[in-house]
């Protein structure tokens, strides 16, 4: 399937917890190159969802395929090929900048040389130099997102899952986190993002809004609103979660 230019194909996604269904049946069809967002008030399945699609979560029915791979059965093989960032991700907070990208680059198995390369092209990019020795806890909320993105993108991903990766950062870092996000699209990675913030999902190509773990709306930005006739993402958001809620009331 991928080889018809998909980075994720997902059929029937289906997670439950004991008897709550959290996932509910969810297909997904993701285009390599494509920012893709998944938009959804909380507890709505994204988390869960993008978990599953690592391979960190086995689904209870339905099958995603991920970079050519069954993300459940091969999630080992996957694991070299995707970038993940959870939501709240922690870091380390007593090493220092370098020595957590160091690490993480030890994990992903670059050698020395390519790892020193690596290291220092992204505390570049991540507008991070002269803070390479300054330990992890005591970064901003924003330098702090950087810095988990470079932990997620050391070994040049195909595919890159962000969930909430800017929550609690300023409009400034948010926007210099999406320039980061920008790139690596440029550069032909697949990103696959979850956001409450509108503004950041009209810089998707396409969104899935989900809602009590079913997609009930997708498509580009534009289209989306068109649909709904409705002027901003926000009234779309608003409009489909009541209309949503009255359904299954
Ligand atoms: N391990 C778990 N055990 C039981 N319930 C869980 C578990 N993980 C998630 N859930 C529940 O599944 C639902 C979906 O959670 P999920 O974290 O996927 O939502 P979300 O869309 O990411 O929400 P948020 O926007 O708050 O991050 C929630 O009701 C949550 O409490
Ligand atoms: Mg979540």
């Amino acid at each position: 399937m991928s080889a018809n230019g998909y980075a994720v194909r997902a059929e029937g996604l289906t997670k439950r917890f004991g008897a709550f269904v959290a996932v509910d049946g969810i297909d997904l069809a993701i285009a390599r190159g494509d920012i893709f967002g998944f938009l959804g008030p909380n507890g709505a399945g994204k988390s869960t969802t993008i978990r599953m699609l690592c391979g960190l979560m086995v689904p209870t029915s339905g099958r995603a395929e991920v970079l050519g791979l069954d993300a459940a059965r091969d999630a080992e093989a996957l694991r070299g090929r995707i970038g993940y960032m959870s939501q709240r991700s922690s870091l380390y907070n007593d090493l220092t900048v370098a020595e957590i990208l160091h690490f993480y680059g030890r994990i992903y198995g670059l050698g020395q040389a390519e790892r020193q390369q690596k290291v220092a092209a992204w505390i570049e990019r991540a507008d991070l130099a002269g803070r390479e020795g300054q330990l992890v806890g005591t970064l901003s909320g924003g330098s702090r997102q950087r810095l988990a993105l470079g932990c997620a993108i050391l070994h040049r991903p195909e595919l890159l899952l962000l969930d909430e990766p800017t929550s609690g950062t300023d409009p400034v870092q948010r926007r210099e986190f999406w320039e980061l996000i920008y790139r690596f699209a440029d550069e032909g990675t697949t990103v696959l993002v979850t956001t409450h913030y509108m503004d950041e999902a009209e810089h998707c190509t396409t969104l899935a809004f989900i809602h009590t773990g079913r997609i009930i709306a997708q498509g580009t930005p534009d289209a989306i609103k068109g649909q709904a006739g409705l002027p901003t993402l926000e009234d779309v958001f608003v409009s489909l979660i009541a209309n949503n809620t009255q359904a299954h009331a």
